[in-house]
């Protein structure tokens, strides 16, 4: 269903590499509430996922970009002001990665080059992206930042490996920029603390499918998928969500605040 909740807003969306992401995802949704966006990946991506199928759908420009290149991130909010003929209301980073996940290298014996590039990609990419739009002045009054992370920035999960340390690093970030974002530019900067979600990202992670099903057995309205936090996006992108800012919002089914539940106290009762 549509609710027109973007119409006449214009953005850029980074991370949609198939029809599972959730930058995918969102996309759909934006497209559907009435939003113009240039859809962006790494060059590499590109080659790799479907993305021209979406800008189809959507009828979208894509601007390839490396999201930790300043040139890149530089030449993509210059084309994209071009193209959606002036400034921003939205963007979506929605990007992670880490060699060492991908590698299957244990947290305790890292090796730093990966780390690092890891780090570059996940969140330092997000300071970049921002950096990038505040010196360009790209965004319209009461526009919308929001990046995408996950619950290992607090708690642990010994299998998100060195991607808990850069969530952590990346809602840092939303919180210090947006800061500067909203007194300067009063533009909104906010963080979305996704459940897990079948998606390359996700999956890719060692143990995927035993914390997938943990946590739909711990929250009490069970995993959020990638087109309810698409939908809990555009909310944010919307103009109905203005004050809402410096925050990192749980999108988890309740995950976040729960100790136990009964569906996992039975799994470990005997009869
Ligand atoms: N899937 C989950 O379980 C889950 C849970 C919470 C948060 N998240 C976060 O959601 C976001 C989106 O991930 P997803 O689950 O949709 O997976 P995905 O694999 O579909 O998306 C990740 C994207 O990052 C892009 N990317 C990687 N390196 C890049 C670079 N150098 N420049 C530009 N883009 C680059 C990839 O091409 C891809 O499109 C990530 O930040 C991820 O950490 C995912």
């Amino acid at each position: 269903m549509s609710y027109n909740l973007l119409k006449g807003k214009k953005g850029i969306i980074f991370g949609a590499l198939d029809e599972n992401s959730i930058a995918w995802k969102t996309a759909e949704r934006a497209h559907e509430e009435g939003a113009e966006f240039v859809l962006t990946n790494a060059p590499i991506a590109m080659r790799m996922g479907t993305i021209n199928q979406l800008a189809e759908k959507t009828g979208s420009q894509i601007i390839p970009a490396d999201a930790t290149s300043v040139e890149d991130l530089e030449n993509l909010v210059e084309k994209s002001m071009e193209i959606l003929g002036g400034k921003l209301d939205f963007v979506l980073h929605s990007i992670g990665m880490s060699i060492n996940v991908r590698k299957g290298r244990h947290y305790t014996d890292q090796k730093y080059d990966w780390t690092q590039k890891g780090t570059d990609v996940s969140a330092m990419s997000f300071h970049k992206v921002m950096q990038t739009l505040y010196k360009a002045d790209a965004m319209n009054e009461w526009g919308s930042i929001v990046a995408l992370t996950y619950m290992a920035a607090q708690r642990v999960f010994p299998d998100y490996n060195d991607m808990a340390d850069n969530k952590a690093y990346l809602e840092s970030i939303a919180r210090s920029f947006g800061y500067f974002f909203g007194t300067d530019k009063k533009v909104r900067v906010n963080t979305i603390s996704q459940s897990p979600t079948p998606t390359t990202a996700g999956s890719g992670v060692k143990g995927f499918e035993g914390f997938f099903s943990y946590a739909e057995k711990m929250s009490p309205l069970g995993n959020a998928t990638a087109l309810e936090c698409a939908d809990y996006t555009i909310t944010l992108f919307s103009d109905l969500t203005k004050k809402v800012t410096l925050q990192n919002l749980f999108h988890d089914g309740g995950f976040s605040n729960m100790g136990v539940s009964t569906k996992i106290m039975e799994a470990f009762t005997k009869d």
